[in-house]
């Protein structure tokens, strides 16, 4: 019975996935995986009753209030804005809990039970794994939770012998398992469990902030397969099948962020990649059209179709209520206004589709990038807001740094509005020829503000 409700479980976990593939489904998917994860907790609790530590099956009750309670404030506290952090603090937690159990598997059961008990040694390898690579995720997610939030620099930190000192530190890692597993010594895991404690902070630390929604959903990946090896070692399926799930989905999400920036997971890891705050850039004699919120409001109510493309200023300005509220204005004038989402514009995934969706924006009006690019030599005018590295056409010159990275064709449009504070680059550091065509109007300007100044100069019309 146990087995099955598991699978149940397992089978929930895996229709909620599907349906976060899209943002229409995506609530509902949130809402299936939770009633899997509740179906799981409640069938744990049945399942330690024949276990040998059966007598502390309240601890997880305990556990499961205290933990529910926390996580439940801290998801309806947390801005939108501030998601990527509370992911990376819960992947810290969840990598630690795995660990935990591995840890308690070997160190404490005999002494809690009162009765030796001698794992295969292949179990004794899980366990060290388990322990590794939870310990790697609980230290390293705080690194990246750290750096998301300011408190620790989110420029890329040299270490003295790049990748080889990590490199060292998984040499003691295997060296300390050996130890534990073939001498029978837990002090091997203790010193293993310290390394990795090391290993989590300088594997994180030399990546640039910017960079650390991709770490984080490596680190997610990670966590579920240390859940994985510990459901392994104290043989409970759901554990197991939930591990399984989070480390695949998390690899895949890792694999598409770093495909949508055509950059390898190792340029993202090693690279020291990304430049926050970089310098201005010096426009020199190039020509800058800039324009005042009147002349494109001229333009938008002038114009048959408008593209909308949102990018991580938006997010800063969270001008997502302006932007629709500016569309919707446009509509009653008969434009037809769609948004082109890059799958990386902002800086964590779906980072555009939520702030859009916060404020209700419909979904069949967002289009992605194989669905805008034919669009574009059709478009009177794109409304460029805060983007900038996904509409850089020098992702299609050979040599430069986002050589190949997929782009949105703006430029092909027949007008192009940028909503941008000055000529700062983005996250790549690098200047944007766009804003030189003799068909952009540069709008400078904090995006909210903007938005709103045109929306009221159209109204003025
Ligand atoms: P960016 O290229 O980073 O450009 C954002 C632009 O927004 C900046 O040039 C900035 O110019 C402008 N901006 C900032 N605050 C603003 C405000 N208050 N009002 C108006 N404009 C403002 O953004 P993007 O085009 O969205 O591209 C995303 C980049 O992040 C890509 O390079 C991508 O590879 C990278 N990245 C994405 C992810 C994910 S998963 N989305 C993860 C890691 C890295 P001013 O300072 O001149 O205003």
């Amino acid at each position: 019975m146990i087995a099955l409700l598991y699978l149940l479980a397992g089978v929930l976990f895996i229709l909620g996935l599907r349906g976060l593939g899209s943002p229409r489904t995506a609530r509902r998917g949130n809402q299936i995986a939770a009633v899997g994860m509740l179906v799981a907790s409640v069938v744990t609790v049945f399942w330690v009753i024949d276990q040998p530590l059966s007598a502390l099956w309240w601890v997880i009750i305990v556990g499961a209030i205290v933990g529910g309670a926390i996580g439940g404030v801290l998801a309806l506290k947390v801005r939108m804005t501030s998601m990527p952090e509370l992911v990376a603090a819960f992947n810290g937690f969840g990598g630690g809990a795995s660990a935990l159990v591995a840890f308690a598997a070997i160190v404490a059961t005999d002494t809690v039970v009162g009765t030796e008990v001698k794992y295969a040694t292949e179990t004794e390898v899980t366990v060290a794994l388990s322990i590794a690579i939870g310990v790697v995720t609980l230290s390293g997610s705080f690194v990246a939770y750290g750096k998301l939030k300011g408190i620790i620099t989110g420029k890329p930190v040299a270490l003295p012998g790049g990748p080889y000192f990590n490199l060292m530190l998984v040499i003691l890692m295997t060296a300390a398992s050996v130890w534990a597993i073939a001498f029978n010594e837990p002090m091997g895991y203790w010193i293993l469990a310290a390394i990795a404690v090391v290993l989590g902070v300088t594997g994180v630390i030399p990546i640039g902030g910017a960079d650390m929604p991709v770490v984080i959903s490596l680190l997610n990946s990670l966590s579920g397969v240390a859940a994985s090896m510990a459901g392994f070692v104290i043989g409970n399926q759901g554990l197991i099948i939930a591990g399984a799930l989070v480390g695949a989905a998390g690899f895949i999400l890792t694999v598409q962020m770093s495909e949508a920036m055509n950059r390898s997971i190792a340029n993202v890891l090693f690279a020291g990649f990304g430049t926050e705050g970089a310098a201005p850039i010096d426009a020199g004699d190039k020509p800058v059209n800039s324009a005042t919120p009147e002349d494109v409001a001229i333009s938008l109510a002038y114009a048959q179709k408008v593209i909308i493309v949102p990018g991580y200023g938006l997010a800063v300005a969270q001008a997502q209520h302006a932007v629709r509220e500016l569309a919707t204005a446009l509509e009653e004038r008969d434009v037809t206004v769609e948004y082109a989402i890059h799958p990386v514009a902002g800086r964590m995934p779906g980072h555009m589709n939520v702030l859009l969706a916060e404020a209700e924006v419909p979904y069949d009006v967002l289009l992605d990038l194989d669905q805008s690019n034919p669009k574009f030599p059709h478009t009177d005018v794109t409304l460029i807001v805060g983007a900038n590295d996904v509409v850089n056409p020098s992702a299609r010159e050979a040599g430069s740094v986002i050589y190949g990275m997929p782009i949105l064709d703006v430029d092909l449009a027949s007008t192009t509005v940028v909503i941008k504070r000055s000529l700062s680059p983005g996250f790549a550091g690098i200047d944007n020829p766009l804003f030189y065509m003799p068909t952009t109007m540069m709008l400078f300007s904090d995006a909210k503000a903007a938005l709103e100044n045109i929306h009221e100069a159209l109204i003025e019309l």
